[in-house]
Formats: C-alpha cells, sequence, structure tokens
C-alpha cells in the first residue's frame, strides 16, 4: 500500500491540483484508495486503462498514466497522466505518454487520442506535443478552478494510416 501514499501525496501536492483541477480538497488516503478502486472498476467494463509509472531499478511509482472514456463505437480515449513533484523533469511523463499512444494504437486499436491541458500548463502541452498530438484549438474560460475560468488547449494525434 506504498503506492497509496505516493498517490496521496501526489493528489495533495497544490502543483498536482495546479494542473489537475478537480482533485478533492483535501485530498486525503481514502481518495487515493478510492481512486485505485475506480480506476479498476472501470478497467473491467473496458472505460479505462490506467497503468503506474514506475523506475526500472526498483519499481517504485512516480506516475500514472491514462487513457480514459474509451469509446467503442468511435475508438477514441482521452489521454491523461501525472508524476509526482520530487520526480518531475526527468522525461517520464513524456516517455509515459508516448508509449501509452502505441499502445492505444496498436493494441486498442483506437483510431483518435485526444486531450486536454491549461494553457498555463507548458510542461503538460509539452509532453502532449512531444508524444506525437496535435494543437486542435483553445477553448476560452472552459474550466471552472476556484474562482478562476481557465483557458484549455486541446491537441489530438490520429492512428497512422
Ligand atoms: C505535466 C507533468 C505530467 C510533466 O511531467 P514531467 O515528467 O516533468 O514531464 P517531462 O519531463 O516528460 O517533460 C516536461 C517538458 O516540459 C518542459 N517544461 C517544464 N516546465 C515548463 C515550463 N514552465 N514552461 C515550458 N516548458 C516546460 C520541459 O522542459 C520538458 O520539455 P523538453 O523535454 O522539451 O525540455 C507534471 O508536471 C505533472 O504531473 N503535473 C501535475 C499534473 C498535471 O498537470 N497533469 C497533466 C494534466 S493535463
Amino acid at each position: 500500500m506504498g503506492d497509496v501514499g505516493t498517490i496521496r501525496r501526489a493528489g495533495a501536492h497544490p502543483s498536482t491540483r495546479w494542473g489537475i483541477h478537480f482533485l478533492p480538497r483535501p485530498y486525503l488516503r481514502h481518495h487515493a484508495v478510492e481512486f485505485v478502486k475506480r480506476k479498476r472498476i472501470q478497467f473491467r467494463k473496458r472505460e479505462s486503462l490506467a497503468l503506474a509509472i514506475t523506475l526500472g531499478k526498483d519499481g517504485s511509482l512516480v506516475g500514472m498514466v491514462e487513457l480514459s472514456q474509451l469509446s467503442p463505437t468511435d475508438r477514441r480515449a482521452e489521454l491523461g497522466y501525472w508524476i509526482a513533484p520530487g520526480q518531475r523533469g526527468q522525461g517520464y511523463a513524456t516517455e509515459a505518454a508516448s508509449a501509452m499512444c502505441d499502445v492505444g494504437f496498436r493494441t486498442l486499436r483506437l483510431h483518435r487520442i485526444e486531450a486536454g491541458a491549461f494553457v498555463r500548463n507548458r510542461a503538460s502541452i509539452r509532453v502532449l506535443e512531444k508524444a506525437g498530438l496535435r494543437h486542435e484549438g483553445r477553448f476560452r474560460e472552459r474550466v471552472r478552478s476556484g474562482r478562476n475560468w481557465l483557458d484549455q488547449v486541446r491537441l489530438a494525434r490520429l492512428a497512422p494510416k
């Protein structure tokens, strides 16, 4: 259950909330436990594939990457991820997002992978660009975060022809 501690600490950190606005506040241990249970259920229902990002040297959890809102009809999914605050800036999100795109296109036979990031979240936008997603537009004041309305960019990548 050390992983639950990592998830709780990441979820409670202001820098994570800055990028993912809908996290419960305060983010407590039971939120992390429920998050893991919810992802298992969604996986069984084929709604989502959430994978742990772990270090090769010792298997420790450094983040998570997910293809959610899996649509069998349109063969489309939404890409998301987070990296634990102390582990950022080492290319882990880029590697995980790129690998997840490969899984999505090759294994899940998706046609389209989409993602959104706040305009202010330059690191996440960079990750998506490096994973091969292309900008499709800017949505003004799409998300409410506390008292602020935030602009979001949407990016997508299509399956190789
Ligand atoms: C966004 C996040 C996943 C990035 O994880 P990471 O492992 O640090 O990302 P990587 O190291 O793979 O790549 C980060 C890239 O962004 C760049 N970057 C980082 N901070 C930046 C900034 N303030 N402005 C511009 N670019 C920035 C890095 O230089 C790097 O690009 P480069 O390789 O071209 O130099 C991480 O910061 C995080 O978990 N944030 C909180 C949760 C979140 O925002 N999730 C995404 C929601 S859309």
